[in-house]
């Protein structure tokens, strides 16, 4: 394997494993990237020019898809409409873009026998209960939630039904919150850390006690690369860290790292739907791939993640008062 070609790159996670792959090996990269509001050349400024290239298009268009999928040795595909507040506002482009786009790179993929990764979400297990015992596992049944997880569900289930019906050499991944550099300020950690920044208090969705599993998002490119590498075809792969955190300790987090009161934050209205509690068992990835995640100290995780938004306000700033704005209009 050389050339990988990685749809949704010039997004938060994209981009992350863009600069991972890289770093980390001699592998080529073309990011496929649409360039939505949430994709950023910027985020792919310093990538080696000889090994790395930006072709701006819809993973939707299907001549533009079969060219460069005919002309890489794998897909790892990330693009996607990710943000579930966008989805209960205006579900039409996760349609567009998480189902008919995953189907046409599967052609693709069909057409020219490329190995194909597909990235997805935890939310397509639904949610468990805060006194829940359990995790998360590759078993687990579907049950999503919000129009968001629905269409990443729905991207599986197609995923699925290309490699048994059609031989498609694929693997799945479903991965718990990131956070980290280059992630959109309409999500929950930047929002915060960009609102301190400009004096605003942070804005807790209903009472905080949802839990998420954090995860660093070079944690999650080092799971995918090695899925990539020895996976087997037709296998899903949960990827997580161990990193179940309530909203409201996040929250309190950021305000004591950031040097304020750790209760100074504000109650808005919550999600409708709003998934209580994601947890990953990712024990088949770490015994059978032996996979493991190198940030395990989440507080100092999201420290660096605070340093880099104060010092790289310029790739932020221009998104902040259109994403406040529309928090605004629906209430958050
Ligand atoms: P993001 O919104 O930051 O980035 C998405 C990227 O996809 C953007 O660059 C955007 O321009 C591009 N894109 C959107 N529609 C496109 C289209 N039609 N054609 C080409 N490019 C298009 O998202 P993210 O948070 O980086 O998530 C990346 C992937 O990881 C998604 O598939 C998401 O479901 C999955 N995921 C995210 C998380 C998380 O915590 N953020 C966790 C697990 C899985
Ligand atoms: O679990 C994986 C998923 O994680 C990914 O599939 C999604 O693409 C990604 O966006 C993320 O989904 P969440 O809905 O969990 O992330 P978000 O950052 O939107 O919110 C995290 C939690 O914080 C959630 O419980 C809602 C809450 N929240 C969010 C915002 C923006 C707040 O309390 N206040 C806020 O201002």
């Amino acid at each position: 394997m050389r050339r990988l070609l990685v749809t949704g790159g010039a997004g938060f996670i994209g981009s992350n494993f863009a600069h991972y792959v890289l770093r980390e090996t001699d592998l080529d990269v073309t990011v496929l990237d649409k360039l939505t509001y949430a994709g950023h050349e910027a985020s792919l400024a310093g990538l080696p020019p000889e090994r790395f290239e930006l072709v701006v298009g819809d993973i939707a268009d299907s001549e533009l898809v079969d060219k460069l999928t005919g002309s890489h040795d794998a897909v790892i595909h990330f693009a996607a409409e990710s943000h579930n507040d966008n989805s209960l506002h205006d579900p039409r482009p996760f349609i567009d873009t998480n189902i008919i786009g995953t189907f046409t790179l599967l052609e693709a993929a069909r057409r020219h026998d490329t190995r194909f990764h597909h990235i997805s979400t935890d939310e397509v297990y639904g949610d468990l209960e805060l006194d829940d015992p359990s995790k998360f596992t590759e078993s687990t049944p579907y049950n999503p939630s919000s129009p968001y997880s629905a269409t990443k569900a729905g991207s599986d289930l197609l995923v699925r039904a290309w490699v048994r019906s059609f031989g498609v050499q694929a693997t799945l991944s479903n991965c718990s919150n990131n956070y980290g550099p280059r992630q959109h300020v309409e999500k929950f950690i930047p929002r915060q850390i960009t609102n301190l920044i400009d004096g605003i208090k942070p804005k807790l969705y209903g009472e905080g006690l949802n839990v998420r599993d954090w995860i660093h998002a070079d944690d999650h490119s080092s799971a995918v690369l090695r899925i990539v590498e020895a996976g087997e075809v037709g296998e899903t792969y949960l990827i997580g860290a161990d990193g179940e955190v309530d909203n409201k300790t996040v929250v309190e987090s950021i305000l004591r790292l950031m040097g304020h009161d750790a209760g100074d934050y504000e109650h808005v209205k919550d999600r409708a739907g709003h998934d209580m509690r994601y947890a990953i068992d990712s024990s088949k990835l770490r015994t059978e791939l032996g996979w493991a995640p190198s940030f395990t100290d989440f507080d100092s995780g999201l420290a660096a993640t605070i340093d880099w938004y104060a010092s790289n306000e310029a790739w932020w700033r221009p998104q902040k008062a259109a994403t406040e704005a529309k928090y605004t209009e629906l209430g958050h």
